[in-house]
């Protein structure tokens, strides 16, 4: 797979292999989407959102950026938060990081320059909020640990933000997660949740 062509190509046949297995498949489609979940993942190619829960297109609702952030400035973010929970009604939210982050390696690192780096801030701030427990932890371990607790936090921002909680006065029965993505055997493991009139995070036993 190396032009673009090639990828145009991979389209016809996708498009026609779906037809094939559910001829009507396209008009359910173009009448519109009831999404289950809305995803807020990394950018990272590896942590394809539909793909990795196995889902056919209209299941997914899709968030993504650097490090799987919901930044509360960010208006991308609170855009599509608003959207899933006020119009489509998602039942789940789901905030997945992934171990292998580059977001996540770099933000442990010296600082760089440009948007990426201004983007990482917010991600040091979730390092730094937690640099006791991240002290005692070295290489590996500290990167992994920092990929999970910025699930974690994540989490957090999602259930403190504005929709979330109006959506929960009024009833919706919207539910967050946390999940973790290994890039080296393919599997999720949930790391929290968050239940709609729960007082607080239920943190998953490890
Ligand atoms: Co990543």
């Amino acid at each position: 797979m190396g032009d673009a062509d090639s990828f145009l190509a991979a389209n016809r046949a996708w498009a026609r292999r779906l037809v094939e297995a559910d001829p009507r498949a396209f008009e359910r489609m173009a009448a519109g989407q009831a999404p289950e979940v809305l995803w807020i993942g990394c950018s990272d190619s590896r942590v394809s959102a539909t793909q990795v829960i196995d889902q056919p297109p209209g299941k997914v609702f899709v968030h993504r950026n650097i490090a799987n952030q919901v930044v509360p400035s960010d208006l991308n973010a609170l855009a599509v938060l608003q959207y899933a929970v006020e119009v489509l009604t998602v039942p789940h939210i789901v905030v997945c990081g992934h171990y292998g982050c580059g977001g996540v390696q770099a933000s442990l690192a010296a600082p760089g320059h440009g948007a990426v780096a201004r983007w990482l801030r917010h991600l040091r701030q979730v390092r730094q909020l937690h640099r006791a427990e991240l002290a005692e932890l070295r290489g590996a371990a500290r990167e992994r640990r920092l990929v999970e607790l910025n699930v974690i936090e994540q989490v957090r921002n999602v259930a403190r933000s504005g929709v979330v909680r109006d959506a929960w006065e009024a009833g919706a029965r919207t539910t967050l997660h946390g999940w973790v993505y290994d890039v080296s055997d393919g599997l999720l493991t949930p790391l929290c949740r968050r239940a709609p009139g729960g007082a607080s995070l239920e943190i998953a036993p490890d």
